[in-house]
């Protein structure tokens, strides 16, 4: 970025450092945790950036005043993690307006211009989705005849993460014929909603009738585990109701590897790494690609060795 010639009403003099804006839309998941400490460790003095954190509280209308403060800071670069795809249109403009380059990381965005943002840096949703329930499907094998009834606990609506994977599992359902959603209900990511909304299952179902849980985050999973030991149901590969998990987070990952989590989709948050490397091409005038996918994998009692999960460091 070139040399300011004069500073803004709200703009202060940060030496030589390249300012960075980061807009998250909130920290309802220890996944989201660490995505923000990825970012932290990235952009640090020692590398010439100065990064100004700022947490939605989970609304889209505080990230659109955070990214609106951002602006008027005259930062030089923005990241948004967008709580939702849909809305960014005006304030994006803006930033383009006023020269700020925007690399949107995590979830994407769905804009009318997608010359409103630089790059993509995040999760193919999709793809975990597909991951998650092609080895659903694999457990569920012997069931064919029978009917497999899931409870579907979806994260933050409108969301490119809930959305991807709900749409994995609701055209997977059209696929299978005895497949049937008995509950879909918005969990927001969170353990609370999660335990919430999985105790409302069982009460309602009763515990012969569920055989699968589908949690958009290990949050969810946590929650909706909460609540079948509260109601001694059983869960697990060994029999009772299979769990499907999105993040992989360490302990979820230790679940999985002993078989009370049948389906762990990674959610990659280390995503600092992957956003440093293309602000450091712009800073040089290089151009950079539109979209990156972070590396993702899928986990399964077969697949997970306790050395996989030591590596994980959250
Ligand atoms: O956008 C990524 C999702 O958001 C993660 O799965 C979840 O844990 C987080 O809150």
């Amino acid at each position: 970025c070139g040399e300011k010639a004069s500073l803004g009403v709200f703009e202060e003099d940060n030496g030589n450092l390249v300012v960075v804006g980061f807009s998250q839309p909130g920290a309802e998941s220890a996944w989201r945790v660490a995505l923000t400490d990825s970012v932290k460790e990235n952009f640090t003095e020692e590398r010439g950036y100065k990064l100004i954190y700022k947490d939605g509280r989970s609304k889209q209308d505080s990230q659109i005043k955070d990214i609106r403060t951002f602006i008027q800071q005259g930062v030089d670069y923005i990241i948004i993690s967008p709580i939702v795809e849909t809305g960014w249109d005006t304030v994006l403009s803006e930033a383009k307006d006023a020269g700020i380059p925007v690399i949107i990381c995590d979830r994407n965005v769905v804009v009318e211009n997608e010359s409103l943002y630089t790059a993509f840096v995040g999760s193919d949703f999709t793809a975990e989705g597909e991951y998650a329930v092609s080895n659903l499907e694999k457990y569920l094998q012997n069931d064919e005849d029978g009917e497999i009834n899931i409870v579907h606990i979806q994260g933050t609506i409108g969301s490119s993460a809930q959305l991807g994977r709900t749409k994995a599992l609701e055209d997977a359902v059209k696929k299978h014929t005895n497949w049937n959603i008995v509950v879909q209900d918005c969990g927001e990511f969170t353990k609370a909603k999660g335990r919430e909304i999985m105790a409302q299952a069982i009460e309602e179902l009763g515990t012969e009738t569920i055989d699968v849980v589908y949690c958009e985050n290990d949050e969810e999973a946590y929650g909706a585990i909460q609540a079948m030991n509260e109601a001694g149901v059983e869960y697990g590969n060994k029999g009772g109701i299979k769990i499907v998990s999105f993040d992989a987070m360490n302990s979820a990952l230790v679940l999985c590897m002993n078989g009370h989590i049948s389906v762990e989709v990674e959610c990659n948050p280390l995503q600092g790494p992957y956003i440093y490397n293309l602000i450091s091409r712009l800073e040089k005038g290089n151009a950079v690609p539109k979209i990156t996918y972070v590396h993702e994998e899928c986990f399964t009692a077969d697949n997970l060795e306790p050395e996989i999960i030591e590596k994980r460091r959250f």
